[in-house]
């Protein structure tokens, strides 16, 4: 199921650090535990807490109802826990896109989209994780007018490409197909 409210990416960006660094506590924590008892029987809980649960499962594939988005709107929705950017680029955004293959992680615009009027990425900055801002009306998008992650500088492009700062590579493109002329599935 689509949502189609905006997260607010500064919030976003700060609770997912806090998310990341929690659960990285508990997985040291639980590998310690687990190596402490020693024993092959202490591990069954935790391995089985790994396993998906049904709500999870469901959640694998996220229908999207692109029609409500105008020209120059983004959308984001949450896909396997990861918020996915939908933005309706503006003509002037998909040239710019198509002039350059970027520099760092060079790669055509059309190998990163079904439709060109349509990008769906990952928003998640390939630096340290981070929710890049841009996708708010007022957000800065940074000097390829695209997406800007404040953490460390890392500036993307209307195609979600790497042009500046520390991230190495592009925005990841997620595996999503059309359903339709304004739906999508992603996952
Ligand atoms: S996490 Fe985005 S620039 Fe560091």
């Amino acid at each position: 199921m689509a949502d189609h409210s905006s997260t607010a990416p500064g919030t976003a960006h700060s609770a997912d650090h806090g998310h990341d660094d929690g659960r990285r506590d508990f997985l040291l924590l639980s590998t310690l535990a687990v190596g402490a008892v020693g024993a092959g029987l202490a591990a069954w809980p935790f391995i089985d807490t790994m396993n998906p649960s049904k709500d999870v499962l469901a959640l694998a594939t996220t229908e999207v109802d692109l029609s409500p988005i105008s020209e120059g709107q983004s959308i984001t929705v949450i896909w396997r826990g990861k918020p996915v950017f939908v933005r309706r680029r503006t003509k002037a955004e998909i040239t710019e896109a198509k002039k350059t293959l970027g520099e760092k992680d060079p790669e055509a615009d059309d190998k990163r989209t079904k439709k060109p009027e349509w990008l769906v990425v990952i928003g998640i900055c390939t630096h340290l994780g981070c929710i890049p801002l841009g996708q708010k009306t007022g957000d800065p998008k940074g000097d390829y007018n695209g997406w800007f992650c404040p953490c460390h500088g890392s500036a993307y492009d209307t195609s979600g490409r790497i042009r500046k700062g520390p991230a190495p590579t592009n925005l990841a493109v997620p595996p999503y197909e059309f359903t339709g002329d304004t739906t999508i599935r992603i996952g």
